[in-house]
């Protein structure tokens, strides 16, 4: 037999992941139903890839020297010895399903949506989890036309406004193509060169490896540094830069606010030109993030630009519970079936599928006997009504109809009994 201290050490959860409650499942199926209406809205199709994908697939698209790839990506090892990531991400494995599908041939633009579970071996903190889930939204087309960042921008905002998150900020930055970002990656490398002792251990690795990511630091001494860092903004090149005006002009154009932030970098190797983050007031965390991606499918196999976005999951109930913001309202009224008698408990099967079909939503509880504690069931359910089928209601068919607030009783036949708790729950 298992030890207690074994035992108690298997009733945990892993760290950094967590269960979703039967309590708070209405939540998330609301958050799952507002985005759908938002992606149909915007003609968004939904797409769904496995969880499980290559390692070299992020490997190659995320870039190897990406915290992601580096520290934070879980790999599943199979008995046959290959072994397989659990997905980071979703906007990598789109790109593959994209190609090997051969998706272009559903037309120009593809507007993709998704969501789920995506795994990141990150320390647990708060908004920060091993396990989350992302809703993304990803246009891939023949061309990078900025209509299509603006889109994806206006979609992920007001999917945002559509769950009631109020004083949205959204960030924007381009960190230009690869004509003129080595450009500002020499001019980045020319002004640390001499401050490279200043910098803390991460900064000193990155100046080596990936000299943008200085720009996201956090350590105090890395921020004042960068504040006299040369600008990207005044590095990117022409073409960049109109790209950049078009999106902030058709942003304009539907009153979006925004944020030009030139420190804005991102995580993810695959990004160009435009990057943004949402966030939202009193949340250090970004909501949504996302940006372009114009190399991303060419490096996996094939020219196709693309731009997109994601929203972490649990940041969106976070916010949206911490707010009390109401969005799943009161439950459909409920009918309760009481049965009392072995004869009552067959019958009252039948019944209930009776009232399915009529469309009515019924609760029971048939593994419970005594009268008593039905009543308390139909109570704690919060039913408005409770339908009494005894023994010899089942011999006459017939059933009593009890509202559950009055105590008021009314016995009708079994037959118009849909009818009746129609027209009372109207
Ligand atoms: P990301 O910035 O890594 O971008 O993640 C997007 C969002 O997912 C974040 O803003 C956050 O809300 C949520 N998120 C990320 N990591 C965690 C975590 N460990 N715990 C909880 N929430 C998290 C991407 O993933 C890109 N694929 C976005 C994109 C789509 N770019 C283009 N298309």
């Amino acid at each position: 037999m298992a030890s207690k201290k074994a035992k108690k050490s298997i009733i945990i959860v892993p760290k950094g992941m967590h269960d979703i409650l039967p309590d708070e499942q209405p939540l998330w199926d609301k958050i799952r139903k507002v985005t759908k209406e938002t992606a149909d809205f915007y003609n968004f199709s939904k797409i769904e890839t496995p969880i499980l994908e290559r390692v070299e697939l992020f490997e190659r698209s995320l870039g190897e020297t990406s915290d992601v790839i580096e520290k934070q990506i879980l790999v599943v090892r199979g008995k046959g010895g290959d072994s397989l990531a659990l997905r980071p991400e979703g906007t990598a494995p789109i790109a593959r399903a994209y190609i090997e599908n051969g998706l272009s041939r559903l037309g120009q633009p593809l507007k993709l949506y998704y969501e789920g579970p995506m795994f990141r071996h990150e320390q647990p903190q708060a908004g920060r989890f091993r396990q989350f889930h992302q809703i993304g939204f990803e246009i891939i087309s023949n061309d990078s036309d900025p209509i299509y960042d603006a889109q994806v921008i206006i979609t992920s905002y007001r999917l945002l406004q559509d769950l009631k998150i109020k004083e949205l900020n959204l960030q924007l930055n381009s960190i230009g193509c690869a004509k003129c970002r080595p450009v500002f990656r020499k001019k980045l490398l020319e002004y640390y060169s001499s401050k490279e002792k200043s910098l803390c251990g991460d900064c000193r690795r990155r100046l080596r490896l990936n000299p943008l990511r200085l720009l996201d630091c956090k350590n105090e001494n890395c921020i004042v540094l960068k504040k006299e860092s040369p600008s990207i903004l005044d590095t990117i090149c022409y073409d960049c830069k109109k790209h950049l005006k078009k999106v902030l002009e058709f942003l304009e154009e539907v009153k979006l606010p925004y944020t030009l932030n030139q420190y804005l970098v991102r995580g993810l190797d695959y990004y160009s030109k435009t990057v943004f983050e949402i966030f939202t007031e009193g949340s250090g965390l970004a909501l949504a993030a996302g940006g372009r991606y114009d190399y991303l499918l060419e490096m996996l196999g094939k020219y196709a630009p693309g731009v997109g976005a994601a929203i972490g999951f649990e940041r969106l109930v976070e916010i949206i519970k911490s707010r009390g913001i109401n969005l799943v309202g009161r439950p459909k009224p409920k009918v309760f079936l009481i049965h009392i008698g072995d004869l009552a408990k067959v019958k009252a099967l039948s019944l209930i599928e009776t009232l399915r079909e009529s469309g009515l939503d019924v609760l029971e509880s048939l593994g419970k006997e005594s009268l008593r504690a039905q009543l308390k069931a139909a109570d704690k359910a919060g039913s408005v009504l409770s339908l009494i089928f005894g023994q010899q209601e089942a011999f006459e068919q017939s059933i009593i109809i009890r509202d559950m607030k009055t105590g008021a009783q009314e016995t009708v036949p079994l037959k118009k009994v849909a009818d009746a708790l129609k027209r009372r729950m109207k």
